[in-house]
């Protein structure tokens, strides 16, 4: 069973994404986007057409059952319609059902304690991997920046893609999502005691990735 588990939490717009993936090319380690899942389990209630400003809660819950039973999911997690807005403003209603998070979290713990590709170790990436999925993990790194910061790196993103965007309504979003976010009683988005936080705001992406792996070379044996 793999124990090498690295966990990274944030909020949107962090560079949790970015690290990720330069840590799982330097240690040739399985990465797991759980927001990804999240997005993927929201997009398939839109797609059935259900109302989400009033969907059921048992009903969001089953629908998720089916997806994950059959594995689905992966394949909607692997869909662009999941980072559209549409998605992105509805996602609370997975986040926020507890039972459903219990669900999602089975994948999570199946992916970190066997690596797919027989990798031998994980990262995974989300909000509650340090204190809630993995709260054993050997390394857990809490990302943070300001919203402003945050908010303008989500609009290069988007500038980046072709795709368009205002950096005002971004900022709302994620000044909405983040306190969502924050206040869920269940899998809310806080770092654990034993995290390391880095505060990404004022940092180049090389001395947060140089950062991270001093951390992770002290804490595992590889
Ligand atoms: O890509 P972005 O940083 O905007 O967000 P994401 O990581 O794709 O996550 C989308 C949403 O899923 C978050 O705003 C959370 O509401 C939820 N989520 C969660 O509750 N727990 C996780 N481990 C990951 C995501």
């Amino acid at each position: 069973m793999n124990k090498n588990i690295i966990a990274i939490d944030g909020p949107a717009g962090v560079g949790k994404g970015t690290l990720t993936r330069a840590l799982a090319k330097h240690y040739d380690f399985a990465v797991l986007d759980t927001g990804s899942l999240y997005r993927a389990a929201t997009f398939n209630l839109i797609e059935k057409g259900y109302d989400m400003e009033n969907i059921d809660s048992a009903i969001a819950l089953e629908e998720t059952k089916k997806i994950s039973d059959n594995h689905k999911i992966l394949e909607y997690a692997k869909r662009d319609e999941i980072r559209l807005p549409l998605t992105t403003k509805y996602v609370y209603v997975v986040a926020d059902n507890p039972p459903l998070r219990e669900v999602l979290k089975v994948y999570q713990t199946e992916f970190g304690l066997n690596p797919p590709g027989g990798k031998r170790g994980a990262i995974i990436e989300g909000r509650d991997i340090g204190t809630v999925i993995f709260p054993g993990a050997p390394v857990k790194i809490f990302l943070t920046a300001s919203s402003e910061v945050r908010a303008r790196r989500r609009f290069y993103e988007y500038e980046a893609a072709g795709k368009p965007a205002n950096y005002d309504e971004i900022l709302a979003e994620m000044v909405k999502r983040d306190a969502r976010d924050t206040h869920r009683a269940v899998g809310g988005l806080i770092a654990a005691d034993d995290a390391v936080i880095i505060d990404t705001s004022e940092m180049s992406i090389e001395r947060v990735i140089e950062t991270a792996c001093k951390l992770i070379d002290s804490r595992l044996k590889l």
